[in-house]
């Protein structure tokens, strides 16, 4: 069975495509390398370096017949969206969009869409059901969510089922596959702590006048090998018949970017060199996955506690800038 993962040169595509390839799918990844990395990418799967815009190079991924596509490849900086929406909306959605026509045409069946906590509006009761209110305050979770729309309306008309998974704060790395988080323009919390820690330049604290128990924003990290198995899970699923829907992908527990930090030094055995800041335009305080509904319908539970992410990001960051 053949899958096509766009975007599969990724931080978290990468470890998808391991773990597919380790349940004996046939994988072809299909990458601009505009984000991803080359060096991420297995012998075992086929590689088609190119927009996912350009029907021919998704023509020539799907190669006759695929069964399955995993879209992962999108502009992911919240910041960058918020300064430049016109790129945001042609990347992630006409893209989108000029994949998923060219994925219908071929008759592919399944997709597992990337989306995001971001579609939420973060003002709602936490932790958040799928079904709470649907209200981005970013132009990133906007785009998200009309691809989620197109999607509802492309199964609606019988073409394909599709997964869409509501990531939260993805983190940590896969070890075994010698694969971890490097963005070439990295904005996420647990690198930059990394970096601080091994380079000694301050990490700065985006906000301590949140309302939260200790004025900090709190977010809940899921580990990147518990999002990968929750997209292997996603795509039987669909392949048992199961009916288009989002799922959230969390741990569904909350944690402050303080208490991180604790974690981090702890765990580092070093302390962090950290500044206090202001707030983040479009930082929402809180973010905490309800996780009822994948448990029920995927049997996917989160198996990593976060110290075991914490512990994974850190071996594979020192790791990486030691080599
Ligand atoms: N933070 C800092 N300092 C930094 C970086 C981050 O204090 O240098 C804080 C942020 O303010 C936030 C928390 O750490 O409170 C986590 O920030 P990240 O940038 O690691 O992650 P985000 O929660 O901003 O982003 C995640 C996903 C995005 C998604 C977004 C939805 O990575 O893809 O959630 O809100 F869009």
């Amino acid at each position: 069975m053949h899958v096509v993962v766009a975007g599969g040169a990724g931080y978290i595509g990468s470890i998808v495509v391991r773990t597919l390839l380790r349940e004996k799918y046939t994988v072809t990844v299909l990458d601009d390398l505009s984000h991803g990395n080359v060096w991420s990418l297995p012998k075992a799967a086929r590689f088609v370096e190119g927009d996912i815009a350009d029907p021919s190079a998704v023509q020539l991924a799907i190669h006759g017949e695929a069964h399955a596509l995993m879209h992962f490849a999108a502009k992911i900086d919240v910041a960058e969206s918020m300064r430049d929406p016109a790129l945001y909306h042609s990347a992630n959605v006409d893209k989108s969009l000029l994949l998923l026509s060219q994925i219908q045409m071929a008759r592919v069946r399944y997709v597992v869409f990337s989306s995001t906590a971001a579609v939420y509006d973060p003002n709602t009761l936490q932790p958040l059901k799928e079904d709470a209110a649907l209200e981005p305050v970013s132009v990133y979770g906007r785009t998200k969510l009309i691809v989620e729309s197109a999607l509802t309306e492309l199964a609606k008309a019988g073409s394909l089922s599709y997964v869409a998974l509501r990531y939260f704060n993805a983190a940590g790395a896969s070890l075994e596959d010698g694969l971890g988080e490097a963005h070439p323009h990295e904005t996420h919390l647990i690198p930059l702590t990394m970096r601080a820690v091994t380079t000694g330049s301050p990490l700065t604290i985006f906000g301590s006048d949140y309302p939260t128990p200790d004025g900090t924003c709190i977010r809940d990290y899921i580990d990147v090998r518990d999002l990968a198995s929750a997209h292997l899970q996603a795509l039987r699923y669909l392949e048992r018949g199961g009916v288009s829907t989002a799922f959230n992908v969390g741990r569904g527990e909350g944690t402050s970017v303080r208490e991180l930090l604790a974690m981090i030094e702890a765990v580092a055995g070093k302390p962090i060199p950290q500044a206090m800041g202001s707030r983040r335009q479009g930082d929402p305080s809180s973010l905490v996955a309800d996780v009822q509904n994948i448990k029920r319908d995927l049997g996917w539970v989160a198996r990593h506690s976060l110290q075991d992410t914490v512990e994974s990001a850190w071996r594979w960051h020192t790791r990486s800038t030691s080599s």
